[in-house]
């Protein structure tokens, strides 16, 4: 944690209200030379450099980055840490890229020093791409999500993740019970929960994989724990969904199953929500549920296009997410240019001050956590980046000919990913520098 005042100037963006809401104009600030000022790991001040400077002390220390734009930590409202080595796999859309692909990656969690190796990648790979908060898939085995846990806790990163939850239609190798999943979750809660940053997710994978009996117990664990999260996925496959109500014919809809169960509450996040009814989406905004749009997956699952508008009209929650490795970039820009393309496949657009605000202070609204981070706002954690506009030979000539924030933004989204990103922060503290510059050992073990 800095215990010192610093000071980072650059062009500084950051979002500040949806724009649904406020307009385009009013939903963000920019400082052409501006200054945020940190310190014990939070935003102490921030505005134009020379009226911050005259309310601080002289000698505070500045860093100086020259033609660069600091916004706020992306934030990744779905992603799975044990698909980091299966990321790409050929071939399939979601149940058999399930059973080919995802179950035989996840067996091999049950090993924790596999599992710690491919924690400390997974959390390499967000700092590089400037993802600072993420709520996050283990695997069923207990032991992946305290290593996970352990590694964020060092890193001092703000991160959500739970044990997976199944008892049924998956590998033997992979299943628990209700009572030994209730029994692991439950002491998951109590070692990690509100623990510094970290904070716990109820995962039962989706209806299709748990009981009626394993999803009572979710409901029963909210009901003893009810600030933790729910985390599952939901109506992302037209064959899943048949799936769910051949194994649940009593129920009206999918969501009508985790509904049954109490799953729905604001804490609830469900990754996809493709084809969902409007009775589906009322229920959703009536419980202040999230849907975490995960794009580059939907696309590479080949699973549909996410309707970003109708949820908006009823008012659901909306965040970003990856879905690695059903996704295929760790990067929220380059989700960001996939989630534009599928709005256009729906004569849609997506703003690029839209698009800045999912990919922040939507995020934070989505796991309601806005009055810690999402935006540079005084008082919140500084999880921040630093970003280069001119990264790549393509965006430098590109960016030349851009005219407005708007467009320079819109060209960033399109064009940018990790090697956009110079520097990210943690809590106040450089946590990557894309020139290498920072201390191996600080995450070694
Ligand atoms: N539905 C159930 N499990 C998964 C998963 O691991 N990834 C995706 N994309 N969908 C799922
Ligand atoms: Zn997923």
């Amino acid at each position: 944690m800095t215990t010192q005042r610093n000071a980072y100037r650059a062009a500084i963006l950051h979002s500040i209200a949806d724009p649904k809401d406020v307009g385009l104009d009013n939903s963000y600030q920019f400082f052409d030379d501006g200054i945020i000022v940190v310190e014990d790991g939070h935003i102490v001040d921030i505005g134009e450099t020379e009226e911050v400077l005259a309310r601080q002390p002289k000698d505070i220390s500045i860093t100086e980055y020259e033609d660069k734009l600091i916004t706020s930590g992306f934030i990744d409202t779905h992603i799975h840490y044990p698909q980091t080595g299966m990321i790409a796999s050929y071939g399939e859309q979601l149940l058999d890229w399930l059973e080919n692909y995802t179950f035989p990656e996840e067996r091999r969690f049950k090993n924790p020093v596999y599992a710690h190796k491919v924690a400390k990648l997974f959390f390499d790979e967000l700092a590089s791409n400037g993802t600072t908060t993420a709520l996050v898939f283990g695997t069923v085995h207990k032991e992946s999500v305290d290593v996970f846990f352990e590694e964020a806790q060092k890193r001092k990163l703000r991160m959500i993740a739970g044990k997976v939850l199944m008892d049924r239609n998956a590998p033997d190798y992979l299943t628990d019970t209700p009572e030994s999943g209730y029994e692991a979750s439950k002491e998951l809660i109590e070692k990690w929960h509100n623990r510094d940053r970290l904070l716990y997710a109820v995962t039962p994978r989706f209806a299709p994989t748990s009981t009626p009996e394993q999803l009572a117990t979710v409901g029963k664990l909210l009901e003893e724990y009810p600030d933790v999260y729910m985390h599952t996925h939901l109506s992302e496959n037209k064959k899943e969904i048949e799936w769910v109500l051949d194994l649940f014919p009593e129920r009206d809809s999918y969501l009508d199953v985790y509904d049954h169960y109490g799953l729905l509450h604001k804490r609830s996040v469900f990754a996809h929500g493709i084809h969902l009814s409007d009775c589906e989406c009322k229920r959703l905004a009536d419980t202040e549920s999230a849907i975490a749009f995960c794009p580059t997956s939907n696309l590479f699952l080949g699973s549909g296009l996410f309707k970003l508008p109708k949820l908006e009209e009823h008012g659901v929650r909306v965040g970003m997410g990856t879905d690695v490795g059903a996704g295929t970039s760790f990067s929220i820009l380059q989700t960001m240019s996939e989630a534009y393309k599928i709005m256009q496949l729906q004569q849609e657009k997506l703003h690029p001050l839209k698009s800045l605000f999912l990919a922040t202070l939507g995020g934070a609204r989505s796991l309601h956590l806005e009055d810690k981070i999402g935006n540079l706002e005084v008082g919140k954690e500084a999880d921040f980046v630093v970003l280069d506009l001119h990264a790549t030979q393509l965006m430098r000539f590109r960016m030349h000919q851009a005219t407005t924030l708007e467009e320079k933004l819109f060209v960033l989204m399109s064009l940018g990913d990790d090697r956009t990103v110079c520097e990210t922060f943690i809590y106040g503290e450089k946590a990557y520098d894309s020139r290498g510059q920072i201390d191996e050992k600080k995450f070694a073990s």
